[in-house]
């Protein structure tokens, strides 16, 4: 009976501590948000994951991606709101192009594609003490590579993001 106890009570604390290891799970941080901060693109960002894809019409006419990296894919597929500290969410955008291409494979107009990159490369940051001002995310924009100093910016980020704050100011649903 005692050995029965013991394995018992050596089952429940592996149990315990399996649990407690997967619910603590933390990627490991990239380094993305400090590069950004210092207004640096950060390294390797066009290899994360995808989110979803987006087209838009007017002025912006583009075709646009939405990737993340190792946090805010985890807190995609896991559904976690708020986000987690150490996400970063990446908007990239490149003109909306027809194809004739594709078309004359297709034996008519209908094909369009990415063209050249367009309306800068936009990134969000979550840091809820750092950021705290602007509902815990930092907002930033690069075009060819350049950091936009316009101090204006990050302020109409956050007032247009502010429409999905029941999501995190987060628009982008997950694609799956
Ligand atoms: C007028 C409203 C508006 C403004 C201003 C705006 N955004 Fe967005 N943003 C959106 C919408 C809507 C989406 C989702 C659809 C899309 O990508 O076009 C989006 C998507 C994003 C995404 C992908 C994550 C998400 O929320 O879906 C990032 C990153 C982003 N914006 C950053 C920025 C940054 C940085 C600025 C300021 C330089 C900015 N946005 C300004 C409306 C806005």
């Amino acid at each position: 009976m005692k050995r029965v106890t013991t394995l018992l009570a050596i089952s429940m604390s592996l149990v315990t501590a399996v649990a407690a290891t997967t619910s603590s799970f933390v990627p490991a941080d990239d380094g993305a948000g400090a590069a950004i901060a210092d207004g640096k693109l950060p390294a390797g960002y066009r290899d994360w994951r995808f989110i979803s894809a987006a087209r838009e019409e007017g002025v912006l006419d583009d075709i646009r991606a939405v990737l993340g990296n190792d946090a805010a894919i985890d807190a995609y597929r896991k559904t976690t709101l708020p986000f987690p500290d150490g996400t970063v969410i990446a908007r990239l955008a490149w003109s909306y192009d027809s194809s004739a291409e594709n078309d004359s494979a297709f034996g008519r107009k209908q094909s369009f594609v990415a063209g050249h990159p367009k309306n800068g490369v936009q990134f969000m940051v979550k840091d809820t003490v750092k950021y705290a001002a602007t509902g815990g995310w930092l907002y930033a924009q690069f075009d060819d590579g350049k950091p936009l100093r316009d101090d204006a910016q990050p302020t109409s980020c956050f007032q247009c993001h502010r429409a999905v704050i029941d999501r995190d100011y987060v628009f982008t649903r997950y694609a799956r």
